[in-house]
């Protein structure tokens, strides 16, 4: 099959591949018809990502139809539609019982990292991804969600990752009604926040970037306010919208590639010193007002230096982070698609054939030509 494949950091190729098959009884064979291009494929691809081997096939965001079934794959049909959560669980294991799947410690054994996932290198346990022809899905009768007829691919594909991430991002914010949030970073993930945060009842959003695209299509694909921190500086001008205290919650939709501090990008990403930059971690604790929560979606690394902990400790902030528990989420995020609440479709501002997927890449990674999200067809079709 053909497939994209790590070349090494920076360089990403599509070439020809051995066919997954059936490894494990409750393995399915996925014929991939769309997948995206995440956020999180950049840190992989800037080598940012501990232990990602040369060769491995990127995407974690993928539907398709079921190509073939292991014999204790049961409850899906060769045929069916399907979309397949990033996490990939067990559904019986410690974590899988309490609803933390994308903690799955059967899929992943190692105790201080996630769950298996498509196409993240080996710490998350060296499964190929879905930027590809077919994919091996592990327990595919547990993980994957049928996609319903009327669904389109382009708009069922964001549940499998950013859509769902972006609404447990809103969630974690814990909102009654009313609040202030500021929501730092205007892709994908921090645009589905945006728009979950409104469904939730806040009562003002904020989006900080320093692309200048993405804060209008946030302006009018969310409706939010947005401020640019290439500008001015964003702290002062966060507290000089909120009597002085900072928003109620803030949304760390960004992670670890960070820009906004040159001292940090040198010890971080340059020099390798730290994993990236924590820079709009600590927005979010300055931009946060005492006793306010913190939802942290973006990516980071295990090792840190100059996270400023000790503010949040003193300013009694509650801090919540986690990847995706994606799975939990379809079915309702299903029904406010089918009530029209929210449309996911307009953020694939770039729809490719799997063969111009390096080309995908460096568009996304470099802000250019208006991109918010790339999805890659690999049987070539373009238009959807
Ligand atoms: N927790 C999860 O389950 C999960 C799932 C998906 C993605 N993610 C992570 O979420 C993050 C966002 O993903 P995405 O697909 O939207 O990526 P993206 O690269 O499209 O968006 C990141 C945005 O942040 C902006 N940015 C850079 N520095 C900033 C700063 N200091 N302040 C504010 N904005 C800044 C960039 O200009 C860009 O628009 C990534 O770190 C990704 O790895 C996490
Ligand atoms: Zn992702
Ligand atoms: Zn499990």
């Amino acid at each position: 099959m053909r497939a994209l494949t790590y070349d090494g950091p920076f360089r990403v190729k599509v070439r020809k591949k051995p066919d997954p098959r059936i490894e494990h009884p409750q393995d399915g064979i996925v014929r991939v018809t769309a997948a995206g291009i995440c956020g999180s494929d950049l840190h992989l691809l800037h080598g940012l990502v501990p232990d990602t081997r040369i060769g491995q096939t990127f995407g974690h965001e993928i539907v398709g139809v079921v190509e073939e079934l292991g014999p204790e794959a049961t409850g899906l049909s060769v045929g069916d539609r399907v979309m397949l959560p990033f996490p990939i669980f067990c559904g019986s294991c410690f974590y899988c019982q309490r609803g933390l799947t994308s903690s799955c410690e059967n899929t992943n054994p190692a105790t201080d990292a996630t769950s298996g996932v498509y196409g993240y290198g080996h710490l998350t346990g060296g499964y190929d991804g879905g930027q590809a022809e077919y994919v091996r899905a592990p327990f595919i009768a547990v993980d994957a969600e049928k996609i319903p007829d009327d669904l389109d691919d382009l708009t069922a594909l964001p549940l499998t990752d950013a859509l769902a991430t972006g609404y447990f991002g809103a969630e974690m914010c814990n909102l009654k009604g009313g609040e202030t949030v500021v929501v730092f970073g205007a892709g994908p993930v921090g645009l589905f926040a945006m728009r979950s945060l409104w469904l939730m009842g806040a009562g003002r959003v904020v989006a900080v970037d320093h692309v200048d695209y993405r804060l209008e299509f946030a302006r009018r694909w969310a409706g939010v306010e947005t401020l640019n921190f290439a500008d001015a500086d964003i702290i002062t001008t966060i507290k000089g919208m909120t009597d002085d205290r900072g928003a109620d919650a803030s949304i760390d939709a960004v992670g670890l590639e960070a820009a906004g501090s040159g001292a940090h990008r040198a010890t971080g990403i340059l020099g390798k010193l730290e994993a990236g930059s924590p820079v709009a971690f600590n927005w979010c604790v300055h931009g946060t007002r005492k006793g306010g929560t913190i939802s942290v979606v973006g990516v980071y690394g295990p090792p840190y230096a100059a996270f400023d902990f000790g503010t949040a400790m003193n300013k009694q902030q509650t801090i919540r982070t986690g990847q995706c528990p994606v799975k939990r989420y379809m079915p309702h995020l299903l029904e406010h698609i089918r009530a029209g609440r929210i449309d996911p479709k307009p953020v694939f501002t770039h729809r490719l054939p799997l063969d111009d997927a390096p080309a995908g890449y460096r568009t996304f990674a470099q802000k250019r030509d208006g991109c918010i999200k790339v999805a890659l067809f690999p049987d070539g079709r373009t238009v959807h």
